[in-house]
């Protein structure tokens, strides 16, 4: 997979990006992330990339040129399945989103900045627009991180453990069951006797129940949306 990112501060990826499992997805040839400059595409001669809003009101709002450049630039080049515009007032992300993504083989991620893009870059370009929660940042960009971590890692072959994205949290509509690891008695406090008894069907069924009941108790709206069919 092939993403993208066009922002107008590429050096704020540097950490997230050369770190874990995204390192590890690059390193293995799972994920290729191409940064954009939008500043580079800029054809105004003092380079801005940005102007005050037609009717007034707050803040600068990013000009539609540059973005617009950048992304022709990379179309020309290949063929894009999504464009995607990271935005407080986009869909809300969530697993099953990530998980539809992955599919994809080249993706452009626009992060915005400022009060927002001139609106026809949503019109002409942007396929889709994702929030990361009802809440608003500074930028896109660590929105764009956020969703470029969940992708990595539902790359099938990114995990050393196969299984172990599927057994994520949200991966079958559940939360997660709680996990332990030695000492089996730590300062009194025990791993449940269940996980020392190596029978994996008993295991298997304690899981799962922890799972139900930590979701019926933290998070109930998402045993409504179960689709038990599946
Ligand atoms: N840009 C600013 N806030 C955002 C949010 N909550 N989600 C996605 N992009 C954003």
């Amino acid at each position: 997979m092939r993403i993208d990112i066009l922002t107008l501060f590429p050096d704020m990826f540097e950490g997230p990006f050369t770190q874990s499992i995204i390192k590890r997805a690059v390193a293995r040839g799972h994920l290729e992330i191409h940064l954009h400059d939008i500043r580079d595409h800029t054809l105004d001669k003092h380079k801005r990339v940005d102007d005050y809003p037609f009717g007034g009101g707050a803040g600068m709002v990013m000009m539609a040129e540059p973005i617009a450049l950048c992304i022709e630039k990379l179309q020309a080049e290949r063929k894009y399945d999504a464009i995607i515009f990271m935005t407080p007032d986009g869909e809300t992300f969530s697993q099953s989103h990530a998980n539809r993504l992955s599919l994809h083989e080249n993706i452009i991620i626009l992060c915005g900045h400022y009060k927002g893009v001139d609106e026809r870059v949503r019109e002409m370009f942007v396929t889709e627009e994702i929030s990361i929660g009802d809440y608003v940042l500074s930028g896109g960009e660590l929105p764009a991180m956020v969703v470029v971590d969940a992708l990595a890692r539902i790359i099938p072959g990114v995990l050393n453990d196969e299984t172990s994205a599927l057994s994520d949290s949200f991966q079958d509509g559940l939360l997660s069951a709680p996990v332990y690891t030695r000492p089996a008695d730590f300062r009194g406090h025990k791993v449940p006797e269940i996980l020392l008894s190596g029978n994996d069907r008993l295991i298997g069924e304690w899981k799962l129940e922890q799972q139900l009941e930590r979701t019926r108790q933290r998070r109930p709206d998402l045993l409504e949306k179960l689709d038990f069919d599946k």
